[in-house]
């Protein structure tokens, strides 16, 4: 690494830091928050920051990267987007949307946004307007977006389980409105069925909807536990309640039909974003049953947006449906392999420095943990595990590996043998010195 004292990355920081506070367009911590990156090319699997420093990104855009950087297909579809780039009604959204609905088993109809907050939030409103309810429920760990009514919080009575804001929440923050999380929702431990049950049994008749991640990505990449998705899919049936999936990780990653169809649930709503505009462009995307989606026609629901359906948008997901669905999804497939190779190499790394660390989750959006089992629920995930985990992510970027918060591994379909054998180099250096730090700390 460059001396602190000749580096562009820092100069070009503190000239960052006039005009942008904190020198970021973000506030969650990333491993690279140490020494600060901006990076000035990107190809394939491969960034390079201001200094030259070569980096394997298995960052990707906090997962939106998946076909990587400057994939030629999506960039020569997005080049030939950009003849009609501020014009509505144009014709690039049936196809898109077609494709989408011939993989994804809940898209019945879809609307286009563009962050995975807002469609969040449109879906909300949505299950509000059809079954007449105001709260809705949601689970402990989960994520789904920085709006103030859904972003952290945690239940400090169990019999009465409204989320609240509570001192050292890494998704707490000033200036939220007030009571906006307890009037408005319930939160549970995900992947616990007899808590669920009993809270149906009393609560169900409050609840418009139900969201959930259909695996807890950022609890900690936690599968869901057997028979948990289907009883709240059951639940929700028999009680009127929407089910949403928030797919936004999920969706694509695991497979062009998202976990719904890996796992063989389906909700109601659905919620996309990140890579499915394949990382260059934001698009995000609420899909759902027709009886629902069709409360958005005739001003009913409102869901409006200026870019909703910008021509570049939709083209960047034609081209990434198309790349990834194509000879039944082998892109994708082996992007997993690759993904598996990488684990293993990780958690070879770690047993050779003698540091209790697994690797858990689908490939596409698996996450390492410095524990000796895989975590069951996303209540585990404590500050203390998670400190550990960000000292090895810590360590990988000094040798040359981005992960992402805390400690996901994203895979994109350029991964190479190349970047397999850089992985494994770098892997080998940081795991020695995140031990020897982990030690001194835990
Ligand atoms: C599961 C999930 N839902 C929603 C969001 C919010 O998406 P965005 O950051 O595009 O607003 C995220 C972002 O990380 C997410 O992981």
């Amino acid at each position: 690494m460059t001396p602190p004292q000749q580096s562009a990355n820092l100069r070009y920081h503190e000239r960052l830091k006039q005009v942008l506070p904190g020198g970021v367009h973000y506030n969650f911590n990333m491993p690279w928050e140490e020494v600060p990156l901006h990076f000035v090319d990107g190809r394939r699997s491969r960034l390079f920051d201001m200094d030259g420093n070569e980096y394997l990104d298995l960052y990707a855009r906090f997962g939106a990267m998946i076909l990587g950087h400057g994939h030629e297909e999506y960039l020569e579809a997005l080049q030939s987007a950009m003849r009609v780039l501020c014009v509505s009604h144009c014709d690039f959204d049936a196809d898109p949307l077609e494709l989408m609905r011939t993989h994804i088993p809940s898209a019945e109809m879809i609307r286009f946004g563009l962050s995975g907050t807002e469609i969040l939030q449109a879906a909300l409103r949505l299950a509000r307007a059809y079954t007449g309810r105001n709260r809705f429920l949601r689970f402990e760990n989960h994520y789904h977006g920085n709006a103030d009514n859904i972003m952290g919080g945690r239940v400090a009575d169990p019999a009465n389980p409204v989320p609240v804001d509570f001192k050292g929440d890494y998704k707490g923050t000033d200036g939220r409105a007030d009571n906006v999380m307890a009037d408005q929702s319930y939160m549970l431990p995900w992947n616990d069925t007899e808590r669920l049950e009993a809270f149906f049994r009393e609560h169900a008749e409050e609840l418009a909807c139900a969201v959930t991640e259909p695996v807890c990505v950022n609890g900690g990449s936690i599968d869901p536990a057997p028979g948990f998705l289907e009883k709240l899919r059951s639940l929700c049936t028999e009680h009127g309640v929407v089910l949403i999936f928030d797919e936004m990780i999920t969706g694509v990653r695991m497979g062009v039909g998202g976990a719904q169809r890996q796992l063989g649930v389906t909700p109601d709503l659905t919620t996309f974003g990140k890579a499915i505009g394949g990382g260059g462009v934001p698009v995000s995307a609420l899909a759902g049953k027709r009886e629902i989606m069709r409360l958005l026609e005739g001003k009913k629901v409102i869901h409006a947006g200026t870019y909703n359906g910008y021509p570049l948008g939709s083209a960047a997901v034609k081209a990434t449906f198309e790349i990834l669905s194509r000879n039944d999804e082998a892109v994708l497939h082996r992007m997993h392999d690759r993904a598996s190779e990488l684990q293993s190499i990780l958690v070879a790394a770690a047993e050779a420095v003698g540091l209790p660390l697994i690797v858990q989750g689908p490939p596409g959006v698996a996450s390492f943990h410095c524990c000796p089992q895989p975590l069951e629920h996303p209540g585990q995930y404590d500050f203390e595990l998670m400190g550990k985990d960000i000292m090895v992510a810590t360590a990988l970027q000094r040798h040359g590996v981005l992960v992402s918060s805390v400690s996901r591994i994203y895979p994109n379909a350029q991964l190479s043998d190349d970047d397999l054998e850089f992985f494994q180099v770098r892997a080998e250096k940081a795991l020695g010195e995140a031990k020897q730090s982990i030690d001194e700390i835990f």
